[in-house]
Formats: structure tokens, sequence, C-alpha cells
């Protein structure tokens, strides 16, 4: 089955574990650390949205992207409640141009690792440049191999799974080991991984 099929049929069923009611931790700690101006941002693979109208509130201009139409229609509720604006478009990242591009600023939260190939990750690493304005920054959570977790999780990548994918179009400013925020007693193991897009893209 195709990761977006997998991925549909799991909202179909509710089986989501990252889907935890809040924006991760490492989103909210990473632009602390790093200011970022408001600008035009981009969610890949925004799922219900808690990160999307995080960054809302803290004033971007939010576009959120899902190949899930439960998901996203989840997201839009979110966002009502909150009282944020949002806009939440079912898209296959892969496949779809994205509408409101350039953007300044581009998130994922379990999206990029999702694809086993190789090939995928470079050309989902190449559609995220595309996207960007120049000097843009694409900050990206990413299941961590050095887990070694057996069972279920997210899956997991090695940092030279990620720096094969990402350094033809991007600069990595850091690729830290942390975890994902999680409801989980023992949170799975990501890489957090920053960059800038680079000028000749
Ligand atoms: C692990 S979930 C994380 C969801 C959300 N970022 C969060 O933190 O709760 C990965 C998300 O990527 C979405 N996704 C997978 N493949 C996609 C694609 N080709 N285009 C857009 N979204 C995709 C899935 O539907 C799912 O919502």
């Amino acid at each position: 089955m195709s990761v977006e099929k997998r991925f549909k049929e799991r909202y179909k069923t509710e089986d989501t574990p990252w889907d935890i009611g809040k924006p991760d931790f490492n989103l909210t700690e990473t632009l602390t650390q790093k200011p970022i101006k408001s600008c035009k941002a981009l969610d890949i693979g925004c799922g219900t949205g808690d990160n999307s109208v995080w960054l809302a509130k803290k004033h971007f201009q939010v576009t959120g992207t899902d190949i899930s139409e439960i998901a996203i229609e989840k997201a839009r509720e979110k966002a009502s409640k909150s009282d944020v604006r949002c806009a939440f478009l079912v898209i296959d990242f892969l496949r779809n141009q994205i509408e409101g591009a350039p953007f300044g600023f581009v998130f994922d939260r379990g999206c990029f690792h999702s694809f086993d190939s190789g090939e995928e990750r470079k050309r989902f690493a190449e559609n995220v440049a595309a996207c960007l304005e120049k000097n843009g920054l694409w900050l990206s959570l990413i299941g961590n191999a050095d887990e070694r977790r057996q069972g279920p999780g997210p899956p997991q990548r090695t940092a030279s799974d990620i720096v094969v994918a990402v350094e033809p179009y991007f600069e990595i400013l850091s690729l830290t080991s942390s975890h994902f925020s999680s409801n989980r007693p023992d949170p799975p193991k990501c890489w957090v991984c920053l960059m800038q897009k680079r000028d000749d893209e």
C-alpha cells in the first residue's frame, strides 16, 4: 500500500498516535531560540493542524496541506475553535503544486520521513525548495534511526538518509537528536533538522 493510502486508512480507523492535541515542543523551542519574522508558512502533512494553529497564533500566514480529507476537516475545526485563520488544503505534496508559494518558512513533522525510498525523499526536498523564497527556512522533525525500537513507532531515518536527500537543495543549519512530543510514556526519538534554501536553488 502506498504511503498516501496508508495514512488515509489510519485517519479513518483513528490509528493516529502522532495526533497529540498540541504543538510539538521542538517547533515551539526552535522558533523561540531562532526567532523567524512572521511570514507565509507552509505546514506539509499538517494532520489535524495543531502545529499550523500554533504558527497562526504566532502571526504566521499559514497554509496547511495534507493528503487526508479527514485530517484537513479536523484541522479546519481546530482553527475555527481557536479563532485563527489558516488555509487548509487536501494535496499530495509529491505530486501537486502548492497555492500561495513562495513561503518564507516550511515545517513538517513526520511527513518527509514517511517515504521509504531515497528518491522520494529527494523529490520531497526538491519540492520544498521550489516552494520557498530565497533564503527560506525548512524545519523538519524526522524519526531517528538511533532509536532502534522494535514494534510500532515512527519511521526511523539515519542522519545520512537526511543529508543525502536535502543537501543538493539546502544548507543544513543544525541537525540535532531529540524526541517527539508525545502522549506515550516513552516518546520516540527524532531528528530536528533546520535548513536554509541554497542561494543557487
Ligand atoms: C506522522 S503524520 C503527522 C501529522 C502532523 N504533522 C502532526 O504532527 O500531527 C504525517 C502526515 O503526513 C501526511 N502525508 C503523507 N503523505 C503525504 C503527501 N504525499 N502529501 C501530503 N501529506 C501527506 C499524512 O496524511 C499525515 O497526516
